[in-house]
Parts: C-alpha cells; sequence; structure tokens
C-alpha cells in the first residue's frame, strides 16, 4: 500500500503549499504537549489526525478534539518498537486512505547536567526523539 499521497506534492498554486484541510497527518507523541498542541492547531484548520503515542488513552483534550468534527483517531504504539510502529502506519494508512505528512513530536529529556548522562541516557533519548523521524521517511 502507497502511505503517502505523492500527488499532494507537486503544487502548481503556491497558495495551497500549506492548506491542510482534508489532508490526513500523523503525529506522534500527540497525547499532551507539543503533539497535542499540533493537532488542535491542524485540526482547527480542517486536518484529520492520527495520533501515535506511548500513553496508553487519550488525554481528554484530545477527547474533545474528536468531538468538533473532523476524523482524529488515537493509537497507542511506542516509537522506538518499528515492528510495532510499522503495524501502526498500516493501520493509519488503512482508517485515513492515505497519509499526507507527519510531525515526530514524541519526545523525552533527561533532565540532568550533560556531562551526567549515561551512555543509556543518550541512546534512549535519540531513539525516541530521532527514531519515528528517520523510520517515516
Ligand atoms: N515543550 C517545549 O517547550 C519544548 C521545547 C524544545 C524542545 N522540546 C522537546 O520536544 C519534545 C516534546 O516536548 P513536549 O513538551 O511535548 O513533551 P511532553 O513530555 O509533554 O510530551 C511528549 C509526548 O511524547 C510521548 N512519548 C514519549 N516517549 C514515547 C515513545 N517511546 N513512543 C511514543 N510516544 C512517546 C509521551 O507519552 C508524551 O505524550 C521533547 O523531546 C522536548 O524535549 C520541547
Amino acid at each position: 500500500m502507497a502511505l503517502w499521497d505523492k500527488s499532494s506534492s507537486g503544487h502548481a498554486d503556491p497558495s495551497k503549499l500549506f492548506e491542510v484541510k482534508g489532508k490526513n497527518v500523523v503525529i506522534t507523541g500527540g497525547a499532551r504537549g507539543l503533539g497535542l498542541h499540533f493537532a488542535q492547531c491542524l485540526a482547527q484548520f480542517g486536518a484529520n489526525i492520527a495520533v501515535i503515542d506511548l500513553a496508553s488513552k487519550p488525554s481528554e483534550a484530545f477527547l474533545e478534539l474528536q468531538g468538533k468534527g473532523g476524523n482524529h483517531k488515537y493509537y497507542q504504539a511506542d516509537v522506538t518498537d518499528y515492528d510495532g510502529l510499522e503495524s501502526t502506519i498500516d493501520a493509519i494508512a488503512n482508517d485515513f486512505g492515505s497519509i499526507n505528512g507527519c510531525i515526530p513530536a514524541a519526545g523525552i529529556i533527561r533532565d540532568r547536567p550533560f556531562l551526567e548522562h549515561s551512555k543509556s541516557d543518550i541512546d534512549s533519548t535519540l531513539a525516541v526523539n530521532l527514531g519515528m523521524a528517520a523510520t517515516e521517511t
């Protein structure tokens, strides 16, 4: 199945370049924080949102978004689990028909001075913060 709608990338009209109405956007880390904010903003302009997040259930704010119309769905998955992520992306492509864009907002931060970070701190941070960005492109 083709995951990306390549027909939307050949923009003849620059005024339509940033139009998101009716587009299907995957947002990782959308249960809260920046990802949730991106979801709310894009939905406001008519995008359909598929949130992927580690949290077992969506936030109240995301449930409110679903109640306001549009097609917004929540998928519980770990972006560092490649196989699980692949089947989640397949499920989203099936549910939405296509995927037009992705915002990899899932992230963690180990709040301590840089020189006190262990290798495992660095590995786990890069796996979450960059993993999906590398995987989906
Ligand atoms: N909030 C800011 O002002 C700010 C500024 C600069 C950079 N950042 C970075 O952006 C990223 C997101 O920030 P935030 O404030 O939204 O953080 P947040 O903690 O509020 O939200 C992160 C979301 O990512 C999800 N998540 C974490 N690990 C995951 C995984 N393995 N798989 C799927 N989902 C996972 C969490 O469940 C959570 O919903 C972080 O890396 C943060 O360091 C944030």
